[in-house]
């Protein structure tokens, strides 16, 4: 009997990810091409697209991200039937919209895969080499309750009572509801049940390998319970559509075995995926953690190769309350969404409230509110209140006095001339400490919470400018003058951190505001992000600079949600109502 090595090699005890000069890789999951995208799908690239930026603005090295699309197997054969055409016509027409869909939206992918290339084709055929060339394969005869949506054979214990199309009984997948069958064929297996012990090496010795940490436990439970034995081919006859066994043309690799491969094919496997391989962090569902966590593993294993670096798994969002389904007929389209809320609208509320950890709910009201609130008023409100010629009317990047805002509250020398209060100091010392906080809250897979905190700097600042009524200053008094610009000086310093982070989130916003503020591309990266030097004595840049042009208001509030719809249903697509 085969077995794997007890202990992994050495390389792969590594230490925590990313570090500066490093490359890197990310990967949305490939998304299936037997329908269009929905809010869901975008979350995943959203998610691995704002990673992306975030590792670009902090200049920590090369970084790819991979995406694409999943065309093979069952689901695909079947949905193209349904459908009245070939498979190669339903994936290249749905592998097209996934890419409009992705652009649209401003996901700034480097790679995008089609499983039926052939230069992923290629690589799938010489990995199956390699599984064999290991031992780990194996023919033997298998039956089971096999999940065409989910391409996925599935134990009893994940299976339920339920009703088919017809309302007769049938057993479906407790987790998803859909129908199984029971399938008896001749396949290959793949001999996970002997990867026990490495895939728990793996994980004990690099904890952080799946974030967030209740699906690293739940992998470590699922590590401790039964691990039987994968089927990783169908018989030719019943699954054509797909990658033939290299050697036995009576047998069709397994989709998943397929699909997982297009994170080696993206970087050159089998000859040049070294110069990446492994640093490569895998952004997936929960629903596709098993794949991603002990099937994608072990099958790197069993051919030589390392684990991927990190695995970062989401949630799922529903639609008031209920699963997203084609049956329920409640699929958010993102294109639509994307028209309606605008692209960084529409990134900002994926983003700001979708938390990895647990499921979010979707509904139209909580855009508009979220939206308004955070970026047409909080953000868009400040920096329209204190760049507007009426309170700025030379246009220029004020100065700091440290005589108005001493660096100590209350200090003998500013005493009679320091006009800040205990409040001043509190936001001073919170902007100062956001990029490091939101460093790390992206660094621990939590974009949510960097953005709860830059929201409430932000709040913070309106509270600053609110407190102090720079418009009711008499600029003809020197004393009121100075002031007034110190107020003005220290919110552009808070807008520019602001415009700064927020820039892998809302690109454009971003892009407007620091525009606004002057700062030149080359003062955009997190690297270089200073906050008030001039309050610890050091010169700004900035100060006394032209501001940019004025291009009106940062962020339009939405409106009503009527006029919303109304364009919403003149924004469907005619070619995704086919699907
Ligand atoms: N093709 C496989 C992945 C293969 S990767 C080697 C697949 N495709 S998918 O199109 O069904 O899903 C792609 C991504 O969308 C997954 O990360 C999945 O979790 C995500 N979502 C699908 N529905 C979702 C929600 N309702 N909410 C959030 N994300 C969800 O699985």
């Amino acid at each position: 009997m085969w077995r794997p090595p007890r202990r992994l090699p050495r390389p792969l005890r590594r230490a925590a990810a990313g570090g500066p000069g490093r490359r890197l890789l990310l990967s949305t999951p490939i998304f299936y091409a037997n329908g269009p995208p929905h809010i869901g799908h975008l979350y995943s690239a959203l998610l691995a697209d704002a990673l992306l930026r975030h590792r670009r603005l902090r200049a920590a090295g090369p970084a790819r991200l991979c995406t694409g699309t999943d065309e093979h197997g069952l689901k695909i054969q079947q949905a193209a039937a349904a459908a009245g055409t070939s498979p190669a016509e339903l994936c290249e027409r749905v592998s097209g919209l996934f890419r409009q869909a992705l652009t649209q939206a401003g996901v700034a992918y480097t790679d995008f895969t089609r499983t039926s290339e052939p230069r992923h084709r290629r690589a799938v055929s010489h990995f199956w080499g390699a599984l064999r060339d290991g031992g780990v394969l194996y023919k033997g005869s298998y039956e089971g309750w096999y999940c065409t949506p989910e391409e996925s054979f599935l134990p009893e214990s994940q299976l339920a009572e339920g009703t088919d199309a017809q309302g007769r009984p049938c057993k479906v997948s407790l987790e998803t509801g859909h129908e199984v069958h029971w399938t008896k064929e001749e396949n290959y297996m793949f001999r996970l049940s002997a990867f026990r012990d490495p895939l728990q090496n793996w994980l004990r010795d690099n904890p952080r390998a799946i974030f967030p940490d209740p699906f690293y436990q739940c992998v470590l439970r699922w590590l401790d319970e039964d691990l039987p034995d994968l089927s990783v081919s169908r018989e030719r006859n019943r699954l054509q559509w797909g990658i033939p066994v290299p050697s036995d043309p009576t047998q069709t690799i397994y989709v998943w075995v397929d699909a997982l491969v297009n994170y080696l094919s993206v970087v050159g496997y089998p000859e040049s995926h070294g110069a990446w391989w492994p640093a490569v962090h895998h952004v997936v569902g929960k629903d596709i953690l098993k794949f991603h966590a002990l099937y994608w593993p072990a099958l790197l294993l069993a051919a030589g190769l390392e684990p991927p670096e990190r695995i970062l798994v989401h949630s799922h969002w529903t639609v008031r309350g209920q699963k997203m389904s084609k049956s329920l007929g409640n699929v958010v389209d993102p294109s639509v969404c994307v028209g309606q809320y605008g692209v960084d609208g529409f990134r900002y509320f994926l983003l700001r409230q979708g938390v990895p950890e647990r499921d979010c709910d979707y509904y139209d009201e909580k855009v508009v509110k979220l939206v308004n609130s955070e970026l047409a008023d909080a953000l868009g409100g400040l920096m329209n209140r204190s760049t507007a010629p009426s309170i700025n009317p030379s246009n220029t990047y004020p100065r700091f006095s440290e005589a108005c805002f001493p660096k100590v509250l209350g200090s003998e020398e500013a005493r009679g001339t320091g006009r800040a209060c205990v409040e001043d100091y509190k936001l001073v010392a919170a902007v100062a400490s956001l990029p490091a906080q939101v460093d790390s809250y992206f660094e621990g897979f939590q974009i949510y919470k960097a953005l709860e905190c830059i929201a409430q700097c932000v709040r913070q600042t309106n509270g600053f400018f609110q407190r102090h009524k720079p418009w009711k200053l008499d600029r003809r008094d020197a004393a009121e003058q100075l002031w007034l610009d110190t107020i003005l000086h220290v919110t552009l310093e808070c807008l520019r951190v602001y415009g700064t982070l927020l820039q892998p989130v809302v690109p454009h916003t971003a892009d407007k505001l620091l525009s606004r503020l002057a700062v030149g591309p080359g003062e955009r990266d997190l690297s270089g992000l200073t906050f008030l030097a001039r309050y610890d004595g050091k010169p700004c840049p900035f100060e006394g600079r032209q501001l940019g042009p004025d291009t009106g208001i940062l962020f339009h509030r939405l409106g009503k949600l009527e006029t919303m719809k109304k364009r919403k249903q003149e924004a469907q697509v005619p070619d995704k109502q086919l699907l």
